[in-house]
């Protein structure tokens, strides 16, 4: 009997596990160092680069010699994202519930494209969606089982981009998939002049190109202009063009401003166009009651909806929930046959292809992260802490209103606090360095009114008041 060469490649499940077991410690320390460690990391750039090797290993590392490396040059250039103390972007939470469920994913290394390459992955997402849309209340055109359904996505811009794609096959009867973009000439995309790139971003990877998105005034609050909405939509009809989308923003990127999506999605009815809600951070405010029908105000009257459970709500990076209330208009966008792929579930027609509902074919497990955080930490816990956040704040806004050298630049949203220095941008930008510097506090900017921001976004898992008062301290003694 031939013996047969070793088998280098392969780890037996006892040697996974010791691996694991010899890896947890790091794991254990790294959660911990969250409490304190400085928010940002003060690598030069260059410096991680040029301490990993040109080559590859040639025979294997020893676990031991990676966890020194891990340390030495990676753990240096790691931004905690999970310190009390971020403030910066938006919060990207990672609840240890939901590193579990991820965890599980990686394991069992499930492709859910079709039904039938992972049935487990196809269900589970679909209940994860109706348990989330259940706990933030969405409408029930968007419920599974009937016209519509959801999907978890990678990320927002993704969702925009499939629905955008959807949006465009439904205004042309599919003729773009077809023949290109030649057949999208005259379709005209809305969205609010704080609306995220990620528009901007779609419309020209769509083919309905960058000039024909028009970005639309907002007033004093940064919320579109509903009659500048209404004015450009009848410009654009009687230039002979065909609006057929609108991206509403419920919460925006700069001051977590709210389009008035009730009265967009009037006009977006009476002209047959897409309503797309895009409500990537201010989503997951909706699981408090308290916070929930601003939220979803006008949801149900939108074609699509979404949010990220993967900023504020902790399901780990990358997790977007999107709605959509006519999953065809979706899937015949979407829909490709291959022999390869062809199955009986398939085409009996009674199984989620979810490969039909965004533009890349294979798929995580990502439901998994949904169900251990929902089933672990539950919808009455994570709702305190949408709210335990937005006390927080309260208590800066409130802070900063009674200040007499910095002015709130917009109304808090939620949990978003817009300041700048009454002294101008310079004495704004000195400010924001100085949190910066501090080692305990991250923030990041944006422009409004032309004028320099800066964006005290508090949601991290570990966040608490005694925080916010240091903050408070570290602003009024700069
Ligand atoms: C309102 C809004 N939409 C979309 C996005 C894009 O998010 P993603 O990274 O999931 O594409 C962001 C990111 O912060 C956002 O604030």
């Amino acid at each position: 009997m031939s013996t047969r060469p070793p088998r280098p490649w392969r780890r037996s499940p006892d040697a996974f596990l010791s691996d694991v077991e010899q890896v947890l410690p790091w794991v254990e320390k790294h959660l911990a160092d969250g409490e304190h460690d400085a928010p940002w990391s003060d690598v030069a750039p260059g410096t991680i680069l040029a301490a990993i090797p040109d080559h590859p290993p040639i025979a294997p590392d020893p676990l031991d010699a990676v966890l020194r490396d891990l340390n030495e040059y990676i753990k240096p250039g790691l931004v905690r994202w999970d310190t009390p103390g971020w403030m910066a972007w938006f919060p990207c939470n990672a609840h240890p519930d939901s590193i579990i469920g991820d965890l599980l994913s990686s394991v069992m290394s499930q492709q859910g494209m079709l039904w039938l390459s992972s049935p487990a992955c196809t269900e589970l997402e679909m209940r994860m969606m109706e348990w989330m849309r259940k706990s933030i209340g969405l409408p029930d055109q968007f419920a599974e089982g009937g016209d519509g359904g959801g999907v978890i996505q990678d990320t927002a811009s993704s969702a925009v981009l499939a629905t955008l794609v959807a949006a465009r096959e439904r205004a042309t009867n599919g003729q773009v998939n077809e023949h290109g973009p030649s057949a999208a000439e005259g379709l005209v995309a809305y969205c609010s002049n704080q609306a995220h790139s990620s528009m901007a971003k779609a419309v020209g990877i769509t083919g309905i190109g960058r000039a024909n998105l028009r970005s639309i005034p907002t007033d004093q609050n940064y919320c579109m202009d509903i009659d500048a909405f209404q004015t450009q939509v009848e410009a654009d009809l009687h230039a002979g063009l065909k609006p057929f989308f609108c991206s509403a923003t419920v919460g925006t990127t700069a001051s977590g401003a709210f389009d008035p999506v009730e009265a967009i999605s009037a006009i977006c009815q009476s002209h047959d166009m897409w309503l797309h809600v895009d409500a990537a951070w201010a989503g997951s405010a909706a699981i408090s009651p308290t916070h929930r029908d601003l939220i979803i105000a006008g949801a149900a009257q939108a074609d699509s909806w979404c949010f990220n459970p993967h900023k504020w709500l902790g399901a780990v990076f990358d997790c977007c929930c999107l709605w959509v209330a006519d999953r065809r208009a979706l899937t015949t966008a979407m829909a490709i046959d291959p022999e390869y792929l062809r199955n009986k579930q398939s085409e009996e027609g009674h199984v989620i292809d979810y490969r039909d509902w965004h533009v890349q074919l294979g798929r995580r497990f990502r439901a998994l992260k949904l169900w251990l955080l929902l089933r672990r930490t539950g919808v009455s816990a994570l709702a305190k802490m949408i709210d335990h956040h937005i006390e927080l704040a309260a208590s800066l806004e409130h802070a900063i209103a009674s200040m007499p050298h910095l002015e709130l630049a917009a109304p808090r949203s939620l949990s978003l606090v817009c300041a700048r220095h009454r002294n101008g941008d310079a004495a704004t930008q000195a400010l924001l360095q100085r949190i910066n510097n501090s080692g305990r506090f991250a923030v990041t900017h944006c422009s409004l009114n032309n004028t320099l921001v800066i964006r005290f976004a508090i949601g991290t898992l570990s966040v608490e008041d005694f925080d916010i008062e240091a903050l408070i301290d570290l602003i009024t003694t700069t």
